[in-house]
């Protein structure tokens, strides 16, 4: 599923472009049949004010990051599809009185309105109705709602960077798209997917291919940089290192570590909340398993704190499982990490428009 199509045109491969807190992830792939091979992955870290509260602060910057990536990646394709997430996007499954179509799109604005926290001039609405038919006359569908002004900045840095913003997604979504190829589902697995982030933590619950739940987490890799520059006052560089178990001084190690549970241990709670929620309000359904993704998923220990307290399997994401991928184009960093940071950029390159 996408969203706004800013341009129509014959389905061809779009470049997918994640826009992350921390880095901007490059992903263009080559279909055949149904086969994909990765053409090109970059990367581009971004200094910490660049994107602060889900806002770009520096677009400039961060415009001719993404044109370095795709000069260096020698890519040559210039139609993009990006994402967007957190406070100022909704997305909602509802349930509505059976109605045709037609109806649907003359009363969506209006049905809309009961559902999202912002003024609705403000906003930009779409919807995608649920493929399973209705058990009990309702219609259900998927309402997307995200604020105008945080497309416009998305796709403005896209244009600033020389590039053709065609698609919109949702980071959510995106990541859906990836699981969906990677992995073939059986229909009623319903599987939970955590893509831990720089700033934030998206939790998606999918049965099958079907879309059901999702909602931000407000912590991160962030977090976990802050509590460690506040234990030991080291440098950003330093952090980094901490927080993958690198460069720490022997008589530092146990209580780094400890700093760290500490943040994961907050992590897990806010994760079974979420499921919580989930479950008593949504649906009284059962997670089979989950897939972790995001950089900060490969923080040590935070995959065996999930694992040992769901009741359920946790196990790591990985985007390039049935999508082929040379060792000659991962880009630096362990291949497990680069798995991790790159799965919102996979599930974009997906589209085609
Ligand atoms: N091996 C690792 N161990 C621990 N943390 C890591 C590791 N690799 C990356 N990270 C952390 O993961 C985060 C980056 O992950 P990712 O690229 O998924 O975030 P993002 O997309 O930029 O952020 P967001 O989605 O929140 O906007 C950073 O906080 C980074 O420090
Ligand atoms: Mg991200």
């Amino acid at each position: 599923m996408h969203l706004w199509d800013l341009l129509k045109s014959r389905k061809k491969q779009l470049v997918g472009v994640d826009i992350g807190t921390s880095a901007v992830k490059v992903a263009s792939l080559r279909q055949t049949g149904s086969h994909y091979t990765v053409e090109a992955l970059g990367r581009a870290p971004l200094p910490p004010d660049t994107i602060v509260d889900g806002s770009i602060i520096a677009k400039l910057p961060l415009a001719e990051s993404i044109e370095r990536v795709f000069r260096e990646q020698r890519i040559r394709n210039s139609r993009v599809a990006t994402s967007i997430s957190g406070h100022s996007v909704i997305v909602k499954k509802v349930s509505l009185p059976a109605m045709t179509e037609e109806e649907l799109a003359q009363s969506i604005q209006w049905e809309a309105e009961q559902y999202i926290p912002f003024d609705l001039a403000e906003v930009n609405v779409d919807y995608q109705v649920m493929e399973r038919a209705p058990r009990d006359q309702k219609l259900q569908i998927i309402l997307v709602a995200a604020k105008k002004e945080k497309i416009a900045d998305y796709t403005s840095v896209i244009s600033l960077a020389g590039k053709i913003p065609v698609v919109v997604d949702i980071d959510a979504f995106a990541l859906q798209n990836a699981y969906e190829v990677n992995y073939s589902p059986p229909e009623d697995l319903v599987t939970a997917l955590l893509d831990i982030g720089a700033s934030s933590t998206i939790l998606s619950i999918v049965r099958g291919t079907e879309f059901l739940f999702t909602r931000d987490i407000a912590i991160g890799g962030h977090q976990y940089s802050e509590f460690l520059q506040e234990e030991f006052d080291i440098s950003y560089e330093d952090t980094e290192k901490y927080k993958r178990g690198e460069n720490v001084p022997e008589d530092r190690r146990s209580r780094v570590q400890e700093v760290i549970d500490a943040v994961s241990q907050n992590l897990v709670l806010e994760v079974e909340k979420t499921l919580d929620y989930f479950k008593t309000t949504t649906y009284a359904e059962d997670v089979g398993q989950m897939y972790l993704t995001g950089g900060a998923s490969r923080t040590p220990g935070l995959q065996e704190a999930l694992a040992g307290q769901l009741q359920f399997p946790v196990d790591w994401f990985d985007p390039f499982q049935r999508i082929e991928l040379a060792p000659s184009l991962v880009p630096s960093g362990d291949r497990q990490s680069v798995a991790a940071e790159f799965a919102v950029a996979v599930g974009l390159a997906l589209r085609t428009q």
